[in-house]
């Protein structure tokens, strides 16, 4: 039985916020992969992507992931672009039930609002039409990655980690 829960999905989907409250409610340890990044870079994931690009990223958030890859009971809020590389699945599912968070196109663009430019992937100003074809280009990784899927559209912190908490029940691993 796997211990760990992994939650991957785009920008805004809520895996930091749906990590905290899901980690609370389990007792298991949350692990933020950006938040680690930033401690092992010494710096903000801004400052990784204008300094070292999005290729020092990426070998960052594979070292990171390598890191939690061996340890229990955690539950892993990833970063977006987690997916992208093989790898970090791979290494992810060892422990880990990966959990898909899905959101509307409207509800990431209004809960992105908010972030300011700590994003360096996302559009400058949020264009629909941007988000709409990253999201499109990254569906595929997320699908492939994915275990369970839940639906966070309409719903609080609080419900969407009542959906999880039901689908992993039902979830033979
Ligand atoms: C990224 C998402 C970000 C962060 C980095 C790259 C991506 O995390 O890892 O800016 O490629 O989608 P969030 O999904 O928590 O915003």
């Amino acid at each position: 039985m796997k211990s760990n829960i992994a939650l991957i999905g785009f920008m805004g989907a809520g895996k930091s916020a749906t990590g905290r409250a899901l980690a609370r409610k389990t007792g298991k340890t949350l692990a933020e992969v950006d938040a680690l990044i930033e401690a092992k870079a010494g710096k903000t994931i801004k400052q990784i992507f204008a300094e070292e690009g999005e290729v020092a990223f990426r070998e960052y958030e594979i070292a990171v992931i390598k890191e939690l890859g061996s340890q229990k009971n955690l539950v892993i809020a990833c970063g977006g672009g987690v997916v992208l590389n093989k790898i970090n699945i791979d290494r992810l599912k060892q422990e880990s039930v990966v959990i898909w968070l899905t959101a509307s196109t409207e509800a990431i663009l209004e809960r992105l609002k908010t972030s300011g430019d700590s994003r360096p992937l996302m559009p400058a100003k949020n264009q629909e039409n941007e988000v709409q074809s990253l999201l499109l280009f990254r569906q595929p990784f997320y699908e492939r990655a994915a275990d369970l899927q839940v639906d966070t559209s309409g719903l609080s912190i609080e419900q969407v980690v009542e959906k999880i908490l039901k689908k992993l029940a039902n979830y033979a691993d």
